[in-house]
């Protein structure tokens, strides 16, 4: 037997037992005539001893040998510990040891691996597998592997069955830029790495799976953020004969399932916004509904008042910051600042105090009286003690500016509360989005959205007009998923395309198996993928998906524990027939 138990097993009802433990040396404390070894692996810590009185010379001097990290196995007798710990599960104890075999020298590593460490990101990074060895980022992978066991046994309970997928196909538009892959017997020809399952999932619908699900790699091309990485897995799921309120039920009850199994939350049936109420009072289609501060549109209390600088926007709009009157000049400047920088790119902030004492302050007092400043606090329901903060300017773009600063607001004011869950529906979206400067449209969500029924006739007489059939799941200010009832008629399939500017011929070049598969009866369908890295995280009370991977990317999109991606030796660009470039001088 390799080890009888596990670090992290012993207690004082095994104390007089012989055991045998492998792992590593996480600290060695040599007092001389006494020391001691805290022995790590993935269950926890036991104490091993060893002194001058129990213990042979030999096996003392051996000990004392061992450095960080080498992985040791040892036998010994459990005893009480005369000092306990009471933050150690296994405090109460501690191993006599009895023999001692160095299984692997290890080198110094480049970094502690303990709880706190003192190894920067960078590091960490290219030493992953050592990272790995903390505490927290473990924690973080088991935690992982606990939800997705939850997701697995509670979408088969549903019936659902997980089918796979290729890697391998053509590129599934999702918004990003492809992966993609070359083809040695294909020469000149690429495959691209899946943006999501999308097409192969309504593909199994057609097939009859009837309930489809998958824990998926999808690979996207895209800026990198907190949230984001080009390799991310979804869980992935369709279903046939179903309307919108059935699939929204069905992942409502598996995220309140994840809820109730991991923080014993029940919550209450999720509220569902819609998106123009979404960007009208937050400013953004996945608020965070843990706190207030949600806008009021002040353009009927603001304008024509004499203060020119409202008076030509689209938009006046404010929000009110709880207890925030007492604040000085010099904090709100700071804000204003802040809104100022080119991330945000706004214009500046007016601000009125609602003092305590009834009376009103602001940053535009020349222009508006107490009356009209009151008017603005009863528009935005601000209390005494809470401070007004009003932008004016185009309409999206304010939205946009008044959002970024209602969070960063809520996170200095520590609002956004981890152990606090806030689910929420977005629907109703516009099927399509147009691009600012060249006027196009561009599916809001993917090119396979069905419009809701009853607005079949405006694709051709007033697209932008169109709803979706489309709904996201938001959790504390984060999308979590989306999805929707699918396009399953080849001639909807086709004008949604033509909408989208592709010609029918490379409608047909791209979705021409997806086109000719809905003439050959196609059932009604529709589906949702949850990001599983989000969800995982924020489950987890944080919103860093790289912390819940094993092996991330870093911001640049690199491996750097395996240095990838890298070039291609000739040999290899030969045999793919690939010409790289050189870079012009
Ligand atoms: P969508 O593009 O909204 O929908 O993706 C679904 C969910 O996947 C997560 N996600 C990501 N997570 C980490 N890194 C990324 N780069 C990344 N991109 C997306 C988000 C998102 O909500 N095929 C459709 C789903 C459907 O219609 O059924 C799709 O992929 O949490």
């Amino acid at each position: 037997m390799f080890r009888s138990h596990h670090c992290g097993a012993l207690r004082e009802t095994h104390i007089g037992t012989e055991v045998t433990l492998a792992g590593w040396a996480a600290k060695v404390r040599d007092k001389g005539f006494v020391l001691w070894i805290d022995l790590r692996d993935r269950y926890g810590i036991t104490q091993l001893v060893l002194d001058e009185e129990r213990c042979s010379a030999a096996l003392l001097e051996k000990a004392r040998k061992i450095g960080r990290e080498t992985v040791i196995q040892v036998k010994g007798t459990v005893v009480a510990r005369e000092a306990k710990n009471p933050n150690m599960e296994t405090g109460n104890i501690e191993l006599l040891l009895t023999e001692l075999k160095v299984l692997n020298e290890a080198q110094t590593p480049p970094f502690t691996i303990e709880d706190k460490t003192d190894g920067g990101e960078d590091l960490r990074m290219k030493y992953r597998y050592l990272d790995i060895r903390r505490t927290p980022v473990q924690n973080n992978l088991l935690f992982r592997s606990k939800v997705g066991l939850l997701v697995r046994n509670y979408l088969a309970e549903q019936a659902f069955i997980e089918v796979e997928t290729p890697y391998l196909i053509k590129s599934t538009p999702e918004g990003a830029r492809d992966f993609v892959v070359p083809s040695r017997m294909n020469e000149g020809q690429f495959y691209a790495l899946p943006q999501s399952p999308q097409t192969f999932k309504q593909l199994l619908m057609v097939g009859g799976m009837d309930k489809y699900f998958q824990i998926v790699k999808c690979f996207r091309d895209e800026d990198l953020r907190a949230d984001r990485q080009p390799e991310f897995t979804q869980i992935d799921c369709e279903l046939s004969f179903v309307h919108q309120q059935d699939i929204m039920a069905c992942f409502e009850g598996l995220l309140s399932h994840l809820l109730k199994e991991i923080h014993g939350i029940s919550p209450a049936p999720f509220p569902v916004m819609r998106y123009e109420d979404a960007m009208k009072t937050y400013g953004n289609d996945k608020p965070d509904i843990r706190f207030g501060m949600t806008f009021t549109e002040l353009n009927a209390q603001a304008q024509n008042k004499g203060f020119t600088v409202f008076d030509a926007q689209e938009l006046v709009v404010g929000i009110a910051v709880p207890g925030a009157a007492n604040w000085s000049r010099k904090q709100i400047d700071k804000w204003i600042d802040w809104v100022k920088r080119p991330q945000i790119g706004a214009n500046g902030l007016i601000w009125v105090k609602c003092n305590e004492d009834g009376t009103f302050k602001s940053s535009v007092d020349k222009f508006f009286d107490a009356e009209a400043l009151a008017s603005w606090a009863t528009a935005c329901e601000a209390k005494a003690g809470d401070l007004i903060l009003v932008m004016a300017g185009e309409t999206n773009k304010t939205r946009t500016q008044l959002s970024a600063l209602r969070m960063a607001l809520a996170e200095a004011l520590e609002l956004r509360k981890p152990n606090e869950f806030a689910p929420l529906w977005v629907v109703d979206f516009p099927l399509f989005e147009e691009d600012e400067e060249s006027g196009d449209l561009h599916a809001m969500h993917h090119p396979f959205t069905a419009p809701k029924p009853e607005h079949l006739s405006l694709l051709e007489s007033d697209p932008k007009a169109v709803v979706a059939q489309a709904y996201d799941l938001v959790l504390n200010g984060n999308e979590i998923g989306g999805g929707s009832i699918r396009i399953h008629d080849r001639s909807t399939q086709e004008k949604m395309l033509s909408l989208l500017g592709f010609s029918d011929d490379e409608a047909k070049a791209q979705f021409g198996f997806l086109m000719d598969a809905f003439t050959y009866g196609a059932p009604p369908h529709g589906g949702i993928a949850l990001g599983f890295d989000r969800l995982v995280a924020i489950l987890d009370g944080k919103e860093t998906i790289r912390d819940y991977i094993a092996f991330p990317k870093n911001n640049s999109g690199r491996d750097v524990m395996i240095d990838a991606p890298a070039p291609l030796d000739t040999e290899q660009l030969d045999a793919l027939a690939l010409i790289v470039k050189p870079k012009p001088e």
